[in-house]
C-alpha cells in the first residue's frame, strides 16, 4: 500500500446544494484526510487552463462555463492508495453510469454538472494540486 496525495474538487452544483459537510465526510469516513482546502471562483483562464487537455473536446466550452458559474471548493487528500481510493468514492463519470453509493450516483445531476472531480493518476495529482496549492498551504497530518 502507497501512502499517496490526490486532486480533488467540489464542483459549483454541489456547492450551491450545501453538498461540501457531506461530501467531506465521505472522504474522512474512507479513511482520506483533508491536508490543504480553500473555496475559490474560477476565472475563465484559471478554468481553461485547468482543462487544457480538453480543448479540442465539444464539451469544453460548456465545461468551462459551468467550472466558472459559481464557487468550488478544492482540496488535497491523503491516504492509502488515495488517488484510486478517491476516484471509487466519486464513482463513474456519467452520474447514469455511477455505481449505487457513490458521491456521483447520490450527488450529480448529469455528466455536465456531475458534483466532483478527482485526479485519474499520480502524475496528474501532482500537477492538480500545483496548480492550486503551493507548498506552504499543505499540512502534513502526522496523527
Ligand atoms: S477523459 O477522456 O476520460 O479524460 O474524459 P472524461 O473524464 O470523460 O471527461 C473530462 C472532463 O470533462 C467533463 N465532461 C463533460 N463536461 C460537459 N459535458 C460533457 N458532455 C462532458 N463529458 C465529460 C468530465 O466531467 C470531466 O471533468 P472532471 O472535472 O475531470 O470530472
Amino acid at each position: 500500500m502507497a501512502l499517496e496525495r490526490t486532486f480533488s474538487i467540489i464542483k459549483p452544483d454541489a456547492v450551491a446544494k450545501n453538498l461540501i459537510g457531506a461530501i467531506y465526510n465521505r472522504f474522512e469516513s474512507a479513511g482520506l484526510k483533508i491536508v490543504a482546502s480553500k473555496m475559490v471562483h474560477l476565472t475563465r483562464e484559471q478554468a481553461e487552463g485547468f482543462y487544457a487537455e480538453h480543448k479540442e473536446r465539444p464539451f469544453f466550452g460548456a465545461l468551462v462555463d459551468f467550472m466558472t458559474s459559481g464557487p468550488i471548493m478544492v482540496q488535497v487528500l491523503e491516504g492509502e492508495n488515495a488517488v484510486l481510493a478517491n476516484r471509487e468514492i466519486m464513482g463513474a463519470t456519467n452520474p447514469a453510469d455511477a455505481a449505487r453509493g457513490t458521491l456521483r450516483s447520490d450527488y450529480a445531476n448529469s455528466i455536465d454538472e456531475n458534483a466532483v472531480h478527482g485526479s485519474d493518476a499520480l502524475a496528474s495529482a501532482e500537477r492538480e494540486i500545483a496548480y492550486f496549492f503551493s507548498a506552504e498551504e499543505i499540512c502534513p497530518r502526522t496523527r
